[in-house]
C-alpha cells in the first residue's frame, strides 16, 4: 500500500511545522558550496508545499530564515536572500493556482527592502486563497515574537492600565505573530539534529515533535506522509491520563 494510502484523512495535524535543516551539509558532502544546497532545498519546499496541500493540510509553517542567521557569512545572506526572491518569482502561477495563501512571521520590515516588497505583493495576491496557508518564517525567533508582544502590550495600552487579572494565554496570544492560527499539531526537524532553535517555543507548547536523518534537500512527501504516519500513531493527552482521551 502507497504511504499515502496509509494516512487516516480524518485524523490529519491541521498545522505542521517545519525546521528545515541540512541544506549546508547536504551540499558539503557533494563537494558544492553551501548555497547550492539551499537551492536544492527550494525543491523539497515546492513538493513538501504541494504533498501538504493535495492532502488538505491546513496550515504549514516553514522556518526558513532566522534572527540567529544574519550572523552567517556575508555571502551567504546575501545568497538566501535573492533565492527567496526567485522562488517568489518562479512560484507565484503556482501558488496562485493550487489556492494557496501566504503569509509570514517575524519581522519582515527588517528584511531588504526588494524581499519585503516582493513578500508583501505575494500576501496580497494570495490573500483571498482558501486553501493550504503557507507561513514563512523569515527574520524569526520566538524569542524575539514573546519579547516584541510585551512591547505591543505596553505600547497599545500606555493610556489605560491593564487590569492584571484579564491577563490570560488567549489574551497574550493576540499579540503573538500567529495570532489567527492554530498552534502546531506537529513539528518536523530534518537532518538529525534534536533541538528547537527558537522555533514557535510558545506554540509548541503540546506539539508532537518528529525527527528524521533525511538532510532537507532530499526531503519529498513521501518523507512528509511518514511524519504524519508515525504522528497518528501517538496519543495527544494535553495533560490528561488515557483513560480520559479514549472516553
Ligand atoms: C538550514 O540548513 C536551512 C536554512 C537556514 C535556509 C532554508 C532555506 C531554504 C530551504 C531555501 C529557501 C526557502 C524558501 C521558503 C524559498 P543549514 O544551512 O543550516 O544546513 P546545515 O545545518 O547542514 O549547515
Amino acid at each position: 500500500m502507497d504511504l499515502k494510502d496509509q494516512i487516516d484523512k480524518k485524523n490529519l495535524p491541521q498545522h505542521i511545522a517545519v525546521i528545515m535543516d541540512g541544506n549546508g551539509r547536504w551540499a558539503q558532502k557533494k563537494g558544492n558550496q553551501r548555497i547550492f544546497g539551499h537551492k536544492n532545498g527550494v525543491k523539497a519546499v515546492r513538493d513538501t508545499v504541494e504533498g501538504a496541500a493535495e492532502l488538505g493540510i491546513k496550515f504549514l509553517t516553514l522556518y526558513a530564515f532566522s534572527t540567529e542567521n544574519w550572523n552567517r557569512p556575508q555571502q551567504e545572506v546575501n545568497a538566501l536572500m535573492s533565492l527567496l526572491i526567485t522562488t517568489i518569482n518562479s512560484e507565484t502561477d503556482t501558488l496562485i493556482k493550487n489556492n494557496v495563501r501566504l503569509l509570514t512571521i517575524g519581522n519582515i520590515d527588517g528584511l531588504p527592502k526588494n524581499v519585503s516588497a516582493k513578500l508583501k505583493g505575494l500576501i496580497n495576491k494570495t490573500s483571498k486563497n482558501t486553501g493550504l496557508s503557507l507561513i514563512l518564517a523569515l527574520n524569526y525567533s520566538a524569542r524575539w515574537e514573546i519579547v516584541n508582544a510585551v512591547k505591543e502590550i505596553i505600547t497599545e495600552n500606555r493610556q489605560n492600565p491593564i487590569d492584571v487579572g484579564s491577563i490570560n494565554n488567549e489574551f497574550f496570544e493576540r499579540y503573538l505573530n500567529t495570532k489567527d492560527i492554530p498552534d502546531p499539531d506537529l513539528l518536523i526537524r530534518t537532518s538529525g539534529e534534536y533541538r528547537i532553535s527558537n522555533f514557535l517555543i510558545w506554540q509548541m507548547a503540546y506539539s508532537e515533535l518528529y525527527f528524521t536523518e533525511v538532510l532537507w534537500p532530499d526531503f519529498r512527501r513521501n518523507d512528509l506522509y511518514e511524519a504524519i504516519i508515525d504522528y497518528q500513531k501517538r496519543e495527544r493527552r494535553f495533560g490528561k491520563v488515557s483513560e480520559q482521551i479514549k472516553k
